[in-house]
C-alpha cells in the first residue's frame, strides 16, 4: 500500500480573527496574498504582519519572472512565517518563498537537491478546490523554458493548514461552483486510482458527501451557501488528502489541453470532461468503477444504475455545463490533444482504473464536442 501522508497541523477557526490570536500573529510574519482578499477580511482586525500581494509582482498564474521578484522583495524583508492567505497561485508561491535560502531564483530551487523548509509555512485557502493546503507540490510556468513544471518535495507541506471559512463569503458564485467541482474530481479521481488504498478512499468518500449533500442542500436557495461553505471548505481539504496520496487522473490529463487553448479555468476544464471520462470509464467495466455509482446514488437517493446520470442533473443545476464546442474546440483539435495527452499526462494517466488509449481520448473528447 502506498504511503499516506497527513502532514500538516489542520486547524479550522470560525473567523479571521479567532486565527490571528490562536496563532500571534506578529510583526515577524510576512503574509502573502491578494489585496482584494486580505483587505476585506483583515483590514478592520489588528493584523501586524508584513504583506506582499501577488498582483504587485506580475498578473496570472505563478511565473518563473514573478516569483524571482518576490524571492527579491522577500530577500529584503526579516521574518519567521510566511502566511499564505489566497487560492492556488499564492499557495504555490508562498510555499517557494518557504523554501527558499537567501540569494534563491526559481531556477535555483528547481535545480537545487535537499530542499528543507526555512521559514514556517502556514496556509489558509480562501477557495473549496485546489487541496493545496494540504499537498506537497508548488507549480511554475518557467517561461523561459517555455513549460509549466512541478517541484513535488516533503520540504513544500505547510506546518499548518488553517480552514476559516468567512474567508470565502465572498467568492463569486462562479469561482465556488468551479473550485468545487474541482474538489469532487480530486475526490472521485483519487477514489478510483489504482493507488487508492483504504486512508485516501476514506477521505475521498467523504469530500464527495460533503459536495454532494451540500449541492443539494443550496440549489434550492443558493442565498444560504454562506451556511455551509464550511463544509465545502472541509470536503476540499479531505479531497486534498485523498489525492495528495492516490492521484488524479483521465479528467486532469484530458482537461489540461482545454485550460492550454481555451484558458478555461482549471476547475471548469475538468467538469466540462468529467462526466464523458466516468460515462467511458462505465461502458469499460474499468477496474474498481462498479463501487463509485453506489456511492453517488446513496447521495442522490437514485439506483446504483442511474447515478451517472442523476449526478449529471444536480452538477448542471450548480453550474451549467458547455459543449467542448462551445469553447471553440473543433474535431481536429479534438484528434491533436487526444495525441498531446497520451505523449505529455502518462503521469496522470497512470491513475486512470482503465488504460486510456489515444482512441479512447479522442472518443470522449468527441461525444463531448
Ligand atoms: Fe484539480
Amino acid at each position: 500500500m502506498k504511503q499516506f501522508v497527513c502532514k500538516p497541523f489542520i486547524h479550522m477557526f470560525p473567523d479571521c480573527g479567532a486565527f490571528l490570536s490562536a496563532f500571534h500573529v506578529c510583526e515577524d510574519d510576512i503574509v502573502l496574498s491578494n489585496a482584494c482578499i486580505f483587505n476585506p477580511a483583515f483590514g478592520h482586525l489588528d493584523c501586524r504582519a508584513q504583506t506582499l500581494f501577488l498582483e504587485d509582482y506580475g498578473s496570472g498564474e505563478p511565473s518563473d519572472t514573478m516569483v524571482d521578484a518576490l524571492l527579491a522583495a522577500a530577500a529584503a524583508r526579516a521574518f519567521r512565517r510566511v502566511i499564505a492567505i489566497g487560492g492556488g497561485s499564492v499557495m504555490d508561491v508562498a510555499k517557494l518563498l518557504a523554501i527558499a535560502p537567501a540569494g534563491s531564483t526559481t531556477d535555483s530551487l528547481f535545480a537545487a537537491k535537499n530542499l528543507r523548509q526555512e521559514k514556517e509555512l502556514v496556509i489558509l485557502p480562501t477557495t473549496c478546490g485546489t487541496g493545496s493546503e494540504v499537498t506537497n507540490i508548488a507549480i511554475v510556468n518557467r517561461t523561459r523554458l517555455g513549460t509549466k513544471m512541478g517541484i513535488v518535495d516533503d520540504s513544500l507541506y505547510a506546518r499548518h493548514a488553517v480552514l476559516v471559512p468567512e474567508l470565502l463569503e465572498k467568492l463569486p458564485y462562479s469561482v465556488f461552483a468551479s473550485s468545487s467541482l474541482d474538489a469532487l474530481v480530486h475526490a472521485v479521481e483519487s477514489f478510483l486510482s489504482p493507488a487508492a488504498s483504504p486512508f485516501t478512499q476514506m477521505f475521498a468518500k467523504e469530500a464527495i458527501h460533503l459536495i454532494l449533500s451540500g449541492y443539494s442542500k443550496i440549489l434550492p436557495d443558493k442565498g444560504r451557501l454562506k451556511e455551509h461553505l464550511g463544509d465545502f471548505l472541509l470536503a476540499s481539504t479531505y479531497a486534498g488528502l485523498s489525492f495528495g496520496t492516490a492521484g488524479c487522473a483521465t479528467v486532469h490529463a484530458l482537461s489540461y489541453p482545454l485550460g492550454a487553448v481555451f484558458h478555461i479555468p482549471h476547475g471548469e476544464s475538468n467538469y466540462a470532461v468529467f462526466s464523458g471520462v466516468l460515462r467511458h470509464y462505465e461502458k469499460r467495466g474499468a477496474k474498481g468503477f462498479s463501487t463509485l455509482p453506489g456511492i453517488l446514488a446513496q447521495e442522490l437517493s437514485c439506483a446504483p444504475r442511474e447515478a451517472l446520470d442523476a449526478l449529471d442533473g444536480m452538477l448542471q443545476a450548480v453550474y451549467p455545463r458547455k459543449r467542448l464546442s462551445a469553447y471553440g474546440m473543433t474535431a481536429a483539435q479534438a484528434k491533436e490533444f487526444a495525441e498531446t495527452v497520451l505523449r505529455t499526462q502518462q503521469r496522470l494517466l497512470a491513475n486512470s482504473p482503465e488504460k486510456i488509449t489515444a482512441a479512447d481520448a479522442y472518443a470522449i473528447y468527441a461525444d463531448l464536442l
